[in-house]
């Protein structure tokens, strides 16, 4: 058996986002986002549900807050609804949006738990993808400002903020697969908004530097491991291209890189060049203080001449969770390592990690053995990476609560808190016992 210890001051905390919580969708002001127009839509998500209710954190943020005092959390990551903030994605604050924030982060440090919000975690206001999303170069101003109403109000207490939650998802799943809100397939769309997503980020950072708060800004960035599947040569080139447009193109224009050249021939090649003016990589290359990996599993690439990327993903050979992602757990590490590597060993924080596991409570409890399992191997291949010298410094993990999933609605559940999504009520898992014994004790016994 190995004791496996994280450095002195490692910062744990347990993560969520606005539109999977909240619910009250219409209250206070809120503007609609894409995500509640994208749920009316029939045949998109899991058995009709919407997160119009959702796990109504917006009316039992106390009893969350409490429920994280009571595991020992010290951090958590939420994300702050847009339209709550500019229901139609413009123009002065709504009061009522900012104040529900502002007593969340109050009551959240009253408990000792440091806040980190993601200023977007997909829920764009509806006005704005009416005038055309994040394919317009203007939503990317847009983005700039809200972000500045939030540092202004919210910035004296919160210290730690993300830009974007998973460029990677909001592109391919958003407007190539069109399986996310807003549901679009067209790959022109797609590059528009790959650029101006990740100019928006630059912007937002460069507004945080501007608002003179103190802390950290960062971005997450949803990275799988991806790993040749053989040993043959074109396997590895094939490899290399599948991070080029999985991995490269989000991150290395964060660290002064541009895009990759295989990126941006793939687009120029399908007549939808990146919208790229003079100064935007500049903007994206604005300094961040740490670059966030959200990491859930790998995949197994090979070559596929046949395809317009040249790769494809060789079928599983790993047992699946529930949500059907490989299991396995030596991926984080190897994302890790990746980071650390290529980018001249950057400060790192895991901003999500977590394992889909349905279990239900039987007599009370719920024995979620899965999720112990994998999150225990994932923590173990952190620690070695760090060992290793990867400068990794924070954990989050997914999710504090089962909720929304998006697609999948409430059919899959990540949290370490059971939701009855009937009565609401919370029931702390077996793997929030467990996370509690992580934080408490600084790592994990293999
Ligand atoms: C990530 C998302 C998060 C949740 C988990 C399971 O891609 O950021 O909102 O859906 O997956």
């Amino acid at each position: 058996m190995a004791s496996l210890r994280f450095p002195e001051g490692f910062h744990w905390g347990a993560a969520t986002s606005a539109y999977q919580i909240e619910g009250a969708a219409a209250e206070d002001g809120k503007g609609p986002s894409i995500w509640d127009v994208f749920c009316r839509e029939p045949g998109r998500i899991w058995n009709g549900e919407t997160g119009a209710v959702a796990c109504d954190h917006y009316h039992r943020w106390a009893t969350d807050v409490a429920l994280m005092a009571e595991l020992g959390l010290p951090g958590y990551r939420f994300s702050i609804a847009w339209p709550r903030i500019q229901p139609s994605g413009a123009g002065p604050a709504n009061p009522a949006g900012l104040a529900f924030y502002d007593r969340l982060v109050d009551a959240l440090l009253a408990a000792g738990i440091a806040p980190c919000a993601t200023l977007y975690h997909w829920d764009l206001p509806q006005a704005l993808q009416d005038q055309g999303g994040w394919a317009s170069r203007d939503t990317a101003a847009r983005f700039a400002d809200y972000a500045a109403l939030c540092y202004a109000r919210l910035g004296d207490r919160v210290e730690r903020w993300i830009t974007h939650n998973e460029p990677l998802i909001t592109v391919v799943y958003g407007h190539v697969l069109g399986v996310l809100a807003p549901g679009i397939r067209d790959l022109a769309t797609a590059g528009r908004v790959l650029h101006h997503v990740l100019l928006s980020h630059g912007l937002a950072v460069q507004a945080f530097r501007a608002s003179g708060r103190a802390g950290a800004i960062g971005i997450a960035n949803a990275d799988r491991s991806l790993e040749p599947a053989d040993d043959r040569p074109e396997t590895a080139a094939a490899t290399e291209r599948a991070r080029d447009f999985e991995l490269r193109a989000y991150h290395d224009p964060l660290f002064g890189r541009g895009y990759p050249a295989s990126v941006l021939a793939y687009f120029a090649a399908h007549g939808a060049p990146l919208p790229i003016r003079d100064g935007d990589l500049a903007t994206i290359a604005a300094p961040i203080d740490f670059v966030g990996a959200n990491v859930y599993t790998r995949a197994r690439i090979v070559a596929d001449p046949g395809s317009a990327t040249g790769w494809t993903e060789a079928p599983p050979t790993l047992p699946l969770t529930e949500m059907g992602y490989e299991q396995a757990p030596e991926a984080l590490g190897a994302v890790v390592r990746f980071l650390d590597a290529e980018y001249g060993r950057p400060p790192i924080w895991v901003t999500e990690n977590g394992v889909c596991d349905n279990t239900p409570p039987v007599d009370g409890v719920v024995d979620d053995r899965l999720r112990i399992e994998l999150l225990r191997g994932f923590l173990a291949s952190l620690a070695r990476a760090i060992a290793d010298g990867a400068d990794v410094r924070a954990y989050y993990l997914w999710s504090l609560l089962d909720n929304f999933e998006w697609a999948y609605g409430t059919s899959k559940r990540f949290g370490i808190v059971w939701t009855d999504f009937a009565t609401q009520a919370r029931l702390p898992k077996a793997s929030a016992r467990f996370y509690a014994e992580v934080i408490r004790w600084g790592g994990v016994e293999v």
